[in-house]
Formats: structure tokens, C-alpha cells, sequence
């Protein structure tokens, strides 16, 4: 196996955590590099389904290294029941290595993001308010808490003083809410911080030398390039580095360490929170998508915004992410369609382009420029192979390949792992 990004190609939940699963198996190290618990990867191995929200998907694997890397931001809480509940099903934990650096999640954050959706009223960015955004605030600021930090009572004591003074006067003086209790967080934190500290230590050496020992590293992206903080439709986006270029940035490995990056893109869009969507679909076809792929947020229950495939924007993930193949996922939701619509171009103010636009808020009206393709009826969560696939769903998949410029090398018919399909 080559050194392997997944990254998403769309607005995240682009089914991430199954491919990683699907190919961890060849896996020595996984490392997760950027979010929080604003993601939720699905896992589906037999009649066992597991959601992860901040653990590397590949923990299932007890022979892969899952290490959580400096560019993420945790949650202990949450970070702790997800490993109670791991450990509960007979998942084995102990080989989970988790970053000094990564950023901590405090009790504030989640608040503060609240806060600030409501302050931004019907212009709210419609985030998961895990305090991802908050949380990298302060990291940017220099006013974070990272994970060694926490784990060292001395340091953590200090450096909670130091910060809740800014903290609780930005609650109280420019929000107007309640102060948080510096020795009740102090106390909760400390108890969280004894039980993780047998994880924490610097995970960019591990990494590092697993490279120089040969073994084969993978790096599973959270959320999706257009949620990127630099490429994505900000403001509508999330604050981490979603994209392949986030697997070099404090995991320890630098970018001549990745052979092979999958973008992984759904067979149609979906969009969580707001945004421009130029591809959504508000009638019944919307419906039809979102009922059949159970298009409803994996970590805040929301339904998902459903629309037609738009290769211009995945185009332009291929390009900033140097994508060398494509996992096309969920083809079996596209089943029962008559006529399936592909975006090839956006009509914007009149001119037709190819390219996303930089700047959606110079534009008065974007509108998707279509090719129509005839669909299948068959139910194709059985395939296994390419060729068994109907006519006119392996032309679908070919459509794509040429639209987008990158071969398909995956295809996802259904949410188990076995339902895959390599070219
Ligand atoms: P991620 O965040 O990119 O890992 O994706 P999510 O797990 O949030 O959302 C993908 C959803 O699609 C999950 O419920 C998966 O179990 C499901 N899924 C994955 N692949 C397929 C597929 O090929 N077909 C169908 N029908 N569902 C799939
Ligand atoms: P996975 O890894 C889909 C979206 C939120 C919101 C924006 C900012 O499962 O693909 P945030 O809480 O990050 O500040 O929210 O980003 N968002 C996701 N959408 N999948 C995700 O993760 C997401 N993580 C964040 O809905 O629009
Ligand atoms: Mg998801």
C-alpha cells in the first residue's frame, strides 16, 4: 500500500469512514489530522455499526496504530465516551496514541459557539456547536489549552487562570451570559485528564518513524474541501485544514511522504448547514435522495441538503488537492431515478464557467449548466464487480471519470464494507 490520504471532496459526510475502513486493513498507521467531534464517520462491518466522531475510524483493526495528531481539536468528554464505548463492544483501545499538541475543547468553546450563532442570527454559518471554531479561535490566538497541557495538573492549573479571565469577561461583558467556574472545569477537566494521559504523548515521532521503518501510513481527512477553511465557501465553512496538504501540517509527515491521495465524493451532494449549494434540489427528487441514503447528520441528527452531482466542484477538490483517484460513493441511492442530472458547468451573471467561483458574494445568480443522463432501475447494493453493474450506471461512473479528469477507483454500493467495488 501506498502512503494514502482519504480526504472528502464535498461538503463532508461523503462516506470518509468507509473507505478508510475499507482500506486500513493494509494500514501499519492511521492518522486522523484535523476537527473534532463535528465529524461523524460511519463504519459498517457486518451487522455492527460504528460512528466515530473524534477516533481514527481504523481502531477496529487491533494490528493499525490510530493516532489523533496535532491538528485536531478534542474534546475529552466526548473523546472518553467514544472510548468507553469502544471498549464496551470488545474494541481494543491501547495501541491509540493521541497528540501533546492537538488543542483541547473546553467547556467554553461549545458555549461560546452558541453564542456566536445567535449573535450572527439569519446570517448563522449552521455549525455542529461542538466549539470546533472557538476552540481553533483560540488556538490561533495563542490562548489554547493543548492536550499535554491538560495532562499536566501543574500546567493545566496555570494555564486555566490565565485564560479564564479573558474567557468570562468575553461572556459576560460582550454576550451578556453567566460566568463559568474556573475550579468546578479545573475539577471535571483533572478527573478526564488522569484517564487520557496514558495516550498523550508526540505522535509526530511515531509517525515519523514508522516512515523511516517502511510502514505504511494513512490519513483519514475530516469533513470535506469545500468546508476548508482556506479553499472552502467561506464563510460558510468549517476552521481546520480539511484537505490532503492538512495531512503534512504537525503530524509528522512531510509532503513527500504521501504517494496517493482518494478524494472521496458522494454519486450526488449533500451540504449540512448553510451555505451556497448551487446543485440542491427542493423537490421531490431532494426527498427521494435524502429517504434513500438516510441523508440525516451522522452527529447532529440534521437532515441533509440533497442535490445532482457537481464536478465542478469536485474538479476543483482534484486540482487544490493533487487527487490521484476518485471513491465514488453511495451509487446504489441513485437507483429508481429515471434521468439522472450531472453539473458541468455554472452559468454565472450570464457567463458560463468551469470554475468554482472565488467570490460567491460578487455574484448575483450561479446556476448549474447540466448533462442528462439516462438511469437504472436495478437495485445494485449486490455488485461487486464493474462490469456487472447496469449499462447505464457504469456510464454514469465513466461520465464522472471524464467530467472530472481522475479515475474512479472505488465504488461504494451500500454502507457495509464488503459493498465496494475496485476498477
Ligand atoms: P463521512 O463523514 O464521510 O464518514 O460519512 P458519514 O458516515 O457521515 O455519512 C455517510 C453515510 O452513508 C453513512 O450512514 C454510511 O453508513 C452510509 N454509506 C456509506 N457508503 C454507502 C453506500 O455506498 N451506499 C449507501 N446506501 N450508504 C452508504
Ligand atoms: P464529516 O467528517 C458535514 C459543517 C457544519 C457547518 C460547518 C461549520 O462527518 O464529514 P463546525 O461545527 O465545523 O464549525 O461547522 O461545517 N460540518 C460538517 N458537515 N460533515 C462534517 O464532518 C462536518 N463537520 C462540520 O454543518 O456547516
Ligand atoms: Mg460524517
Amino acid at each position: 500500500m501506498a502512503n494514502t490520504v482519504v480526504i472528502g471532496a464535498q461538503w463532508g459526510d461523503e462516506a470518509k469512514g468507509k473507505i478508510v475502513d475499507y482500506l486500513a486493513g493494509e494500514a501499519d498507521v492511521v492518522v486522523r489530522y484535523n476537527g473534532g467531534n463535528n465529524a461523524g464517520h460511519t463504519v459498517m462491518v457486518g451487522s455492527e455499526t460504528y460512528k466515530f466522531h473524534l477516533i481514527p475510524s481504523a481502531i477496529l483493526y487491533p494490528d493499525v496504530t490510530p493516532i489523533m495528531a496535532d491538528g485536531m481539536v478534542i474534546d475529552p468528554k466526548v473523546c472518553l465516551s467514544e472510548l468507553d464505548g469502544l471498549v464496551k463492544r470488545g474494541v481494543v483501545i491501547d495501541n491509540l496514541r493521541i497528540s501533546r499538541n492537538a488543542h483541547v475543547i473546553m467547556p467554553y468553546h461549545p458555549l461560546q459557539d452558541r453564542l456566536e450563532e445567535e449573535q450572527k442570527g439569519g446570517k448563522a454559518i449552521g455549525t455542529t456547536a461542538r466549539g470546533i471554531g472557538p476552540a481553533y479561535a483560540d488556538k490561533a490566538s495563542r490562548i489554547g489549552i493543548r492536550m499535554g497541557e491538560l495532562v499536566d495538573p501543574k500546567r493545566f492549573k496555570a494555564r486555566l487562570t490565565e485564560i479564564m479571565k479573558f474567557k468570562n469577561a468575553l461572556i459576560e461583558k460582550v454576550y451578556g451570559a453567566e460566568p463559568m467556574s474556573e475550579s468546578a472545569i479545573y475539577e471535571e477537566y483533572s478527573e478526564y485528564a488522569q484517564k487520557l494521559r496514558p495516550f498523550v504523548t508526540d505522535t509526530n515521532f511515531i509517525v515519523a518513524e514508522a516512515l523511516a521503518q517502511g510502514k505504511k501510513l494513512m490519513f483519514e481527512g475530516a469533513q470535506g474541501t469545500l468546508l476548508d477553511i482556506d479553499y472552502g465557501t467561506y464563510p460558510f465553512v468549517t476552521s481546520s485544514h480539511t484537505g490532503a496538504g492538512g495531512a503534512c501540517i504537525g503530524t509528522g509527515a512531510g509532503p513527500r511522504a504521501i504517494e496517493r491521495i482518494i478524494g472521496v465524493g458522494k454519486s450526488y451532494t449533500t451540504r449540512v448547514g448553510a451555505g451556497v449549494f448551487p446543485t440542491e434540489l427542493l423537490d421531490e427528487t431532494g426527498c427521494y435522495i435524502r429517504e434513500r441514503g438516510h441523508e440525516y447528520g451522522t452527529t447532529t441528527g440534521r437532515p441533509r441538503r440533497c442535490g445532482w452531482l457537481d464536478t465542478v466542484a469536485i474538479r476543483f477538490s482534484a486540482m487544490v488537492n493533487g487527487m490521484t483517484g476518485l471513491s465514488l460513493t453511495l451509487l446504489d441511492v441513485l437507483g429508481g431515478l429515471d434521468t439522472l442530472k450531472i453539473c458541468k458547468a455554472y452559468k454565472c451573471d450570464g457567463v458560463e464557467t468551469t470554475n468554482l467561483p472565488g467570490d460567491w458574494d460578487s455574484i448575483t445568480e450561479c446556476v448549474p449548466v447540466y448533462d442528462e443522463l439516462p438511469g437504472w432501475q436495478e437495485d445494485i447494493s449486490g455488485v461487486r464487480k464493474f462490469e456487472d453493474l447496469p449499462a447505464n450506471a457504469q456510464a454514469y461512473v465513466r461520465h464522472v471519470e471524464s467530467l472530472v479528469g481522475i479515475p474512479v477507483e472505488y465504488i461504494s454500493v451500500g454502507p457495509e464494507r464488503t459493498q465496494t467495488i475496485v476498477r
